[in-house]
């Protein structure tokens, strides 16, 4: 399939895109959280190209991405809290895990051979045009070779995964900076930290189990090395170090910054193109490590700290 460029927003640009899609083309397009790398969620050579585009284990389930409430429901069965977590959060930076429905036509690929679903309503205008237009469910993880630093602006995209993606939409970096929050409903549990904080969620659900075992694929990042860039890195760095370049936040000034006024929802936005640029700036300077300033354990800072324990996680 011919390989166009890197596509700036438009709408004929979001018809090109749903047509490839709906040939069997990869689409790489944003959303309010990371880059997704779509297909056609019931067409199974499509998903399988995901697979092999990203280098992903095939056991590793994809989320599916719908337009909305009325088509998650087609795929998956909603319990009354599921229903709940869907009104409060939909669209948005959640995805639920829910027992599969008799009939919802997905390619066996996307869940793994398991009898669950991952759903997620995007909230990012591209997404949702793409969604519209498609006419059907998007498979997408994240657009980045598997196991590394998640792609928040196309440039990313191209980088990491090059001709192996048939278009790449432009929608400029994600606002949210973190992939989705996981949940399951039944039984209640959070599966994977993200770009919606678990304390938001649990002023709607209460307080909430977590079930982020690692080993077990359930969770996202359930591999322990995750999100590496290809320097090694070392965490909760105060003071700078010759041999390193270090990440700042806050009063740790470092050579590049998440947040120099310590927001962490501004640090979660930079996050991943911070870790591209460090990767990159560090080999330049023949320096032979990245280091990262602490980051607080609390609302997105917890979420960040779990991409930044992978990032940095014996490989
Ligand atoms: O924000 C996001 O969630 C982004 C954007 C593109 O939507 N997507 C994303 O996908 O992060 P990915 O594939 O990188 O991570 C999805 C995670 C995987 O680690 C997978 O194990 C988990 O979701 N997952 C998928 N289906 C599952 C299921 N049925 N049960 C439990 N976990 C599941
Ligand atoms: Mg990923």
């Amino acid at each position: 399939m011919a390989t166009t460029g890197t596509q700036r927003h438009g709408d004929a640009n979001v018809t090109k895109a749903a047509a490839l899609l709906r040939r069997g083309g990869l689409v790489a397009f944003p959303t309010e959280t990371v880059y997704g790398l779509g297909a056609l969620a019931t067409d199974g050579r499509a998903v399988a190209r995901i697979f092999a585009a990203k280098g992903r284990p095939s056991f590793n389930p994809l989320i599916v991405h719908v337009p909305d409430l009325a088509a998650a429901e087609r795929l998956a069965v909603f319990d009354p809290l599921a229903r709940r977590l869907a009104a409060a959060f939909w669209p948005g930076p959640l995805t639920l895990v829910l027992p599969l429905k008799e009939g919802h036509g997905l390619s066996p690929l996307v869940t793994a051979g398991l009898d669950t679903v991952a759903l997620r309503v995007p909230a990012a205008p591209l997404a949702r045009a793409l969604l519209a237009e498609v006419g059907g469910p998007l498979a997408a993880p994240s657009a980045n070779p598997s196991g590394r630093i998640s792609a928040t602006r196309a440039a990313h995209v191209r980088a990491g995964l090059g001709d192996a993606v048939d278009m790449v939409l432009d929608g400029g970096p994600c606002p949210v900076g973190l992939e989705s929050t996981i949940l399951r409903s039944a039984p209640l549990a959070l599966l994977r930290e993200g770009g919606l904080a678990a304390e938001t969620i649990e002023a709607v659900t209460g307080p909430l189990p977590r079930d982020v075992t690692p080993g077990r694929v359930q969770a996202p990042g359930q591999m322990s090395s995750h999100y590496a860039p290809s320097l090694p890195m070392r965490l909760d760095v105060t003071a700078p170090d010759p041999e390193a370049l270090l990440i700042g936040f806050g009063p740790v000034a470092g050579d590049l910054s998440l947040s120099p006024e310590g927001d962490l929802v501004a640090a979660a936005a930079a996050l991943f193109d911070t870790l591209h640029r460090a990767d990159a700036e560090a080999r330049a300077r023949g320096a032979s490590r990245i280091d990262v300033a602490p980051i607080p354990e609390t609302g997105l800072g917890r979420a960040i700290n779990d991409r930044l324990r992978r990032a940095a996680a014996p490989r």
